[in-house]
């Protein structure tokens, strides 16, 4: 097992603990306006999306429940199958709720593809996504997040929640790994 959170593995830092604290506030107000008046339940996508989720949360006005749920997928350690299999399923009921999924990211967009007809199946009044990340440019499916904090290119980044091997989540920015770190 190796530990580790060095930070000469990171080749750059894409988004620093600033730039990501501004843009959550004004994630967050655009969630309070969209859903004032409104109690929506939170979804937050176990583990990546912990430290997004948790840091929108307060900066959302309106009163809002939280659950988490886990998903793992089966197949290689980059590439997604797109066969997703829930670990931890959430508990609140959602039937006629207001639901707003939190992710780490998106990238082929199969996991949450699979997440939102799952969340369908049990009637809720809608479903949004917020997602800290988006790597369109991977898409291989016709998903879309609702609200997202920033766009990248198509590399593999960790820190604010996201992981290589769970290594990396506790980094405050969020930085490219050099590719000789899983090559
Ligand atoms: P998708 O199903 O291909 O959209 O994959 C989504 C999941 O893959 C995310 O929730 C992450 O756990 C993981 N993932 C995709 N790209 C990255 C990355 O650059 N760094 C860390 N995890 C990633
Ligand atoms: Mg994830």
């Amino acid at each position: 097992m190796r530990i580790t959170t060095a930070q000469n593995d990171i080749e750059k830092i894409l988004f620093t603990e600033e730039q990501i604290k501004a843009r959550v506030k004004q994630l967050g107000e655009q969630i309070s306006a969209d859903y004032d008046g409104k109690a929506p339940v939170g979804i937050c996508v176990l583990k990546g999306a912990s430290i997004f989720f948790t840091d929108v949360v307060r900066k959302i006005t309106c009163p809002i429940h939280m659950d988490f749920l886990s998903v793992s997928s089966y197949g290689a350690r980059f590439d997604t199958s797109g066969v997703v299999r829930i670990v931890k399923d959430m508990d609140l009921p959602i039937m006629d709720r207001h639901i707003l999924i939190f992710e780490d990211i998106i990238d082929s967009g199969l996991t949450m593809q699979y997440l939102i007809e799952l969340l369908s199946a049990r009637k809720p009044a809608s479903i949004k996504v917020a997602t800290m990340l988006d790597k369109p440019s991977r898409r291989k499916c016709d998903v879309q997040a609702d609200y997202k904090g920033f766009d990248i290119p198509d590399c593999f980044v960790v820190g604010y929640g996201l992981d290589y091997a769970d290594n990396y989540r506790n980094l405050p920015y969020i930085g490219a790994l050099k590719p000789e770190v899983y090559s």
